[in-house]
């Protein structure tokens, strides 16, 4: 196969394993262009893609910018902050002005969980999905299982835990339909109000206890507590939650020393859901997540243009 079976990325939910499969083939062949003196391809020089994003980011954003001008693609940025939406111009006439300069391809972040899907029925070209409130991060659950596939291989089989504020999680949604698509067994585990109800709907078993969580996992990946996204108190104090669920060196060494392979999507809270010697040390893969991005988000846009030259 070397064609996405979609022609936006609007989540993992509906994109097949195929599709993952090719999108990682594709990424292998842009991490090893990213890591030569020379790290441009030309494969994207007749395209032009917006960055919208109306909410925070430092790593998506520079990821996405970064992955289109390592394509040679033309790049303009917005954010909402400094627009006319400001001025209560609709998102899909702020989409079609957008559009209406030749832009290509619309890669957005935006609060309201399904707008992309609403924007894809309204505009006409492909949009990927940055980031859409508490529902998908699409982009960060392949370039998650991409880091994973490198250091563990085929994941079938591997134990992935969650852990922390699931309920707020773009993150958490979009890796257990990555990572179940891609045969791993994923489980969660964080304070009972963080964790939806449906949760086991989706074939996820939850773990109360952390010790007894990360016995049983391979892989742990952190989230953030998203104090952001939080209208009430979910837990009694941040020095609380960090004792029942921050991971730490010394609660490591505890479960006699179990390789553990630790992930984060950032930005991290040290000292919160987890210290910096864990975010700093040997089992973390923190900083390999953010450089795989950019391979990943390149073969994502090279696919949804269309692309299926050999990259050279
Ligand atoms: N992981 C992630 O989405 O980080 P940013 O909010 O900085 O983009």
């Amino acid at each position: 196969m070397s064609k996405l079976s979609t022609k936006h990325l609007l989540g993992i939910k509906n994109i097949t394993r195929d599709d993952i499969d090719l999108i990682f083939k594709t990424a292998d062949n842009f991490k090893e262009v990213i890591n030569r003196p020379i790290k441009k391809v030309p494969s994207l020089r007749d395209i032009t893609i917006a960055n919208i994003f109306f909410e925070n980011s430092t790593r998506t954003k520079l990821s996405f910018e970064l992955a289109e001008k390592r394509l040679s693609a033309d790049v303009i940025n917005f954010s909402a902050g400094s627009s006319s939406v400001k001025k209560g111009e609709t998102l899909i006439d702020t989409v079609n002005n957008i559009l209406a300069m030749k832009v290509d391809m619309v890669v957005m972040r935006h609060p309201n969980p399904g707008a992309h899907v609403f924007l894809s029925k309204h505009v006409k070209c492909a949009i990927v999905n940055a980031g859409d409130g508490a529902h998908e991060h699409p982009t960060q659950a392949l370039l998650d299982a991409f880091s994973l596939r490198e250091r563990l291989g085929d994941l079938t089989g591997k134990k992935i835990l969650i852990v922390g504020d699931i309920l707020h999680s773009r993150v958490a949604l979009s890796n257990i339909f990555c990572l179940q698509k891609l045969g791993a067994e994923v489980r969660v585990c964080g304070p009972a109000t963080l964790i939806p109800k449906h949760i086991e709907s989706l074939g996820v078993k939850v773990m109360p206890n952390f010790k007894e969580a990360l016995v049983w996992c391979d892989v742990a990946n952190m989230l953030r507590i998203q104090l952001e996204r939080q209208d009430i108190q979910y837990f009694p104090t941040l020095r609380e939650y960090s004792m029942q669920y921050g991971l730490s060196n010394d609660l490591l060494e505890s479960i006699d020393k179990k390789e553990i392979i630790i992930m984060h999507p950032g930005p991290i809270n040290r000292g919160v859901e987890i210290t910096s010697d864990i975010a700093d040390g040997q089992h973390s893969i923190i900083l390999n997540q953010v450089e795989n991005g950019v391979a990943v988000r390149m073969a994502v846009l090279y696919l949804l243009a269309g692309q299926t030259n050999t990259i050279s």
